[in-house]
C-alpha cells in the first residue's frame, strides 16, 4: 500500500536475459527529502531509476506517484508525472545555446517561436530567469553548449527537467564529472529544490557525499536493495559493510615515507602554451622523492594534463627542465628516455585511448608495453600469457580469462590491468593521473594499496587527484596547483580541505 510520499517503488524486478538487474527492489521518496542510492557498479541503481524515469518497463511491482499507481511506457510519461532525469552522459545539442537547449521539447513552443520569436523568446528566457531564481542556479542563457564546462553543462540539464514542471528530481552519478568545487555547488542547488518541496535521487558511489548531501540512503548490492537507513543514524563504515557484504577497513593506509635523499625527479621552471596560445603551465617547480606519494590537487584543466605528459615525454614543454637524478630529460621521447635507461611509468586519465588498446585482450596489452622494452625482440606469446596471468592473479583482476578484451572489463579491472603492466615493468617513478576516476569503493582502494606498495619499494609515486580526502590521506605532500601555477605545498596532516580548496581557486595565502 502507497503510505503517501512522492515516489514510491514496491517490489520492482527487472531481468536483462540471464542478469536479474533489479531483484524485488523497494524505495520511497518523500517531498523535501534527497535520498541517496548507493551501491557498488552493475549493483542495479541505474536500472532502477530508468524506470521511474520511463526507460525500462518493470516485470513486476508497482510505482506510485503521489500514492497514485502509474505504468510509464515511455520518458514522456514519466515527465507528465512530473519525473524529471539528469543522466549521466548529458543530451543536450552542443550547437544551440542553453536557453535553446533547455525549451526544446516543450510543447508548442517551436510554433511559437515560428509565429513570433522574438515574444516567444523573451517569453522563455523569463520563465528560465524565474527558475533559477526560486532553486538558486543560473547559467548564462546565450552561451553554446560546447562553450560550456562540464558543470555548465549539468546545470542546463537541470533547468531543463525544472523548465518541464518537474517536482521529483533524479540525477545518476551527478557528481562523477566534477570538480569539488563544481560539487559544492550542485549540492547547493540541490538543498535550495529539497526546501523547495521537490524529491530528489541521487546516485554516487563517493560515501562522503552520501553523507553530507542525503536524509536517507538506499544501499544496493547485486540487484537487490539491501537496507535504508537514515544518514543521522549511520556512518561510513556501516555504509560500506552494506555495499560489499563484507567488513572493510575504511582507512587509506599511509606508510612512513623513505627518508629523503636527493629527488628522483627535480622540475624547474616548467612552462607550456596549448596549441591556441593559452598558457596552461607556468614557471612550476617542484621535487619529487624515491619512496613518497606526492599528490597534486587542482581544478581540472589547471595544467595537471600537460604536467604528466611533459614529464613522460608526450608533449613539449615551451622552457624548464625535467631532471631525473639531474640528467635532463625535457624534450626527449618516451622511447629516448627509456633508452637513458630511465624507467617511467605513467598511468594517464585517458585509460582506454593513451593507456591500453580497448579491443585488444589483456594478454596482448601487457605484451605492447613489455614489446616497447626490448625493440626487435618477437613477441613471445607464451611469456606473455604466464605475465599476464601473473598480473591478473596477483591483483585479483576479475576476468574470464587472460584472452579477454579489455573493453569488457569494468572499469576497476581496466586500472588493475594498466597499473600491473605498468608496476611490473618496475619504474623508479610513476605518475598517475586520476587511477581511481570512476571506480568504486572496493576497486579504489585496491589501487591505493598498490600505490602504497610501490612507495614502499622506494618508487618516487606521483598521484594527480581530484577527491580531497583521498588526496590527505593517502598523500605524503600535497602540491597545489592553479591556473598551471604552483599555489603551496601543503602537509596533508595538517591542512584542511578548505585551506586546499582555497589555494585551488588561486587565492595565496596573505604574506604575513
Ligand atoms: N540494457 C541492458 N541490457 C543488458 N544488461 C543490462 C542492461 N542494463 C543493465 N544491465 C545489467 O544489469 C546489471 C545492473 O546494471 P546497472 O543498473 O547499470 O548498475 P549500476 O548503475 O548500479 O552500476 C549489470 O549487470 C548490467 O550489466
Ligand atoms: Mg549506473
Amino acid at each position: 500500500m502507497p503510505g503517501g510520499a512522492c515516489i514510491e517503488m514496491e517490489h520492482i524486478s527487472k531481468r536483462f536475459a540471464a542478469v536479474l538487474a533489479n531483484d524485488d527492489v523497494s524505495l520511497s521518496v518523500n517531498r523535501g527529502e534527497i535520498v541517496a542510492l548507493l551501491g557498488e557498479n552493475g549493483s542495479g541503481k541505474s536500472t532502477l531509476v530508468n524506470m521511474l524515469s520511463g526507460i525500462y518497463i518493470p516485470d513486476a511491482g508497482s510505482i506510485y506517484i503521489e500514492g497514485k499507481r502509474r505504468f510509464f511506457r515511455s520518458p514522456q510519461d514519466a515527465i507528465a508525472a512530473g519525473i524529471g532525469m539528469v543522466h549521466q552522459h548529458f543530451k543536450l545539442i552542443p550547437v544551440m545555446n542553453a536557453w535553446e537547449n533547455i525549451c526544446l521539447g516543450e510543447r508548442g513552443s517551436g510554433s511559437g517561436l515560428f509565429k513570433n520569436p522574438f515574444i516567444e523568446k523573451k517569453r522563455i528566457n523569463e520563465k528560465i530567469s524565474e527558475i533559477e531564481r526560486r532553486f538558486g542556479l543560473s547559467v548564462v542563457h546565450d552561451k553554446k553548449i560546447y562553450d560550456m564546462s562540464v558543470g555548465e553543462k549539468q546545470t542546463v540539464e537541470i533547468l531543463k527537467v525544472l523548465y518541464r514542471g518537474a517536482s521529483a528530481l533524479i540525477l545518476d552519478e551527478p557528481t562523477a564529472v566534477l570538480t569539488p568545487q563544481e560539487t559544492a555547488r550542485l549540492f547547493d542547488m540541490l538543498r535550495n529544490m529539497k526546501d523547495e518541496n521537490c524529491a530528489i535521487i541521487i546516485i554516487t558511489h563517493k560515501l562522503h557525499e552520501v553523507m553530507e548531501i542525503s536524509d536517507r540512503v538506499t544501499v544496493m548490492r547485486k540487484g537487490r536493495a539491501i537496507g535504508t537507513v537514515k544518514i543521522a543514524e549511520t556512518s561510513p563504515r556501516e555504509l560500506t559493510e552494506m555495499m560489499v557484504g563484507v567488513s572493510v577497513s575504511l582507512e587509506i593506509r599511509r606508510e612512513e615515507p623513505a627518508p629523503r635523499e636527493k629527488p628522483l625527479l627535480e622540475i624547474r621552471s616548467l612552462s607550456c602554451r596549448r596549441n591556441d596560445g593559452v598558457r596552461v603551465l607556468n614557471g612550476l617547480s617542484f621535487d619529487l622523492y624515491g619512496g613518497e606519494i606526492l599528490g597534486v590537487a587542482g581544478i581540472a584543466g589547471s595544467g595537471q594534463r600537460e604536467l604528466c605528459e611533459i614529464i613522460a615525454g608526450l608533449l613539449r614543454a615551451e622552457e624548464g627542465s625535467v631532471l631525473f637524478r639531474g640528467e635532463n630529460l625535457l624534450g626527449l621521447s618516451p622511447r629516448a628516455i627509456r633508452d637513458k635507461g630511465v624507467s617511467m611509468s605513467f598511468v594517464p586519465e585517458d585509460r582506454l585511448g593513451m593507456g591500453l588498446v580497448a579491443g585488444m585482450s589483456i594478454i596482448d596489452n601487457i605484451l605492447l608495453r613489455s614489446y616497447e622494452k626490448q625493440p626487435g625482440v618477437f613477441v613471445d606469446r607464451v611469456n606473455g600469457r604466464v605475465l599476464a596471468e601473473k598480473i591478473v592473479s596477483r591483483y585479483s583482476i576479475s576476468t574470464p580469462s587472460v584472452q579477454h578484451i579489455v573493453r569488457k572489463l569494468s572499469g576497476g579491472n581496466i586500472q588493475k590491468v594498466l597499473l600491473g603492466r605498468e608496476i611490473d615493468l618496475a619504474p623508479k617513478v610513476l605518475i598517475t593521473a586520476y587511477p581511481v576516476r570512476g571506480l568504486d569503493i572496493g576497486a579504489s582502494y585496491s589501487i591505493y594499496e598498490m600505490l602504497n606498495e610501490q612507495k614502499k619499494n622506494g618508487v618516487a609515486v606521483l598521484y594527480i587527484g581530484e577527491d580531497l580526502d583521498v588526496l590527505r590521506e593517502l598523500c605524503d605532500r600535497i602540491l597545489v596547483i592553479h591556473a598551471g601555477e604552483l599555489m603551496g605545498v601543503r602537509d596533508p596532516r595538517t591542512s584542511t580541505k578548505e585551506d586546499l580548496g582555497f589555494l585551488m581557486l588561486g587565492h595565496k595565502p596573505d604574506a604575513a
